[in-house]
């Protein structure tokens, strides 16, 4: 028997992690200071632990390759294990705050990579706060794709400042963001859905995609069918509120 089929935490049949076994609070404050490591610089952030194939030593970190696609909270991780095969190319790293849930994530990423050799090599994940570490994690211009898939609605007025989308933070997602990258958002709360478009609306660096560039991206239709939480809002029968813009160059 091996290690992983005397484990319950894994399934016997398919190998992957089971998510009962890695039940997390429901929120997490990102304003509180939890403890975890931070690189001090994207230079730091150490590529062979997260894609081992593609960087076989941690010396190798400047051979060109970088994270190009960031999932913010990304939960239980589905959006990244859809991506990764739809772009087996790019580098992509879910960020999340709740420990066990990014355990999660690590393990089902790592039992796929296993049970499929040579696939889901382009993804991972870290514990970090979004909120704070953004700068630490991506250098200027790096990043062609940030995903914002239902994040925590934090309802009341005094709250909104923990929102991941909010003015001050949009500077700071279009800093790593490539001129022509872009964001997505989907959120089922509808209050949540008119704040993060005005937010990307009234921001001077981003712009909205026109409804044929959405329907000519293969990423779009993702938002709502990969994730755990969109397939949730799915099952109810809920409605979605997207917003998906382009970080535009500065006008002169
Ligand atoms: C409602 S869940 C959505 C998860 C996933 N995107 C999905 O659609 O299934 C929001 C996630 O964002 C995470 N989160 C909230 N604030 C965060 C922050 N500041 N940094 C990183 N993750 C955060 C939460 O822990 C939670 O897992």
């Amino acid at each position: 028997m091996s290690e992983k089929e005397a484990n319950p935490t894994f399934s016997k049949s398919t190998g992957l992690p089971r998510k009962r076994f890695y039940r997390a609070r429901a929120h997490s404050n990102p304003l509180s200071d939890s403890h975890f490591p931070v690189p001090i610089s994207p230079g730091h952030v150490d590529y062979s632990l997260h894609y081992p194939q593609h960087f076989p030593s941690s010396d190798q970190v400047d051979s060109g390759k970088k994270i190009q696609f960031a999932d913010i909270g990304c939960g239980f991780g589905g959006l990244l294990i859809s991506l990764s095969t739809l772009f087996p190319e790019t580098l992509m790293i879910g960020m999340e705050l709740r420990d066990k849930v990014t355990e999660y994530v690590k393990e089902r990423i790592l039992a796929l990579r296993v049970t499929n050799p040579g696939q889901y090599q382009n993804i991972s994940v870290v514990r970090t706060n979004s909120m704070k570490y953004i700068p630490n994690y991506f250098e200027k211009g790096q990043l062609s794709k940030m995903f914002f898939l239902f994040p925590d609605p934090h309802f009341k007025e005094k709250n909104h400042r923990r929102r991941v989308i909010s003015p001050f933070l949009l500077d700071e997602y279009a800093y790593v963001l490539e001129v022509g990258g872009i964001i997505y958002t989907i959120t089922d709360v509808e209050e949540l859905g008119d704040w993060m478009k005005a937010c990307l609306e009234n921001h001077p660096m981003f712009e909205a995609l026109t409804d044929e560039e959405l329907k000519a991206d293969p990423v779009t239709k993702l938002l709502s069918s990969a994730t755990e939480e969109g397939q949730k809002v799915d099952r109810n029968g809920g409605q979605t509120f997207r917003a998906v813009y382009r970080r535009v160059a500065p006008s002169l």
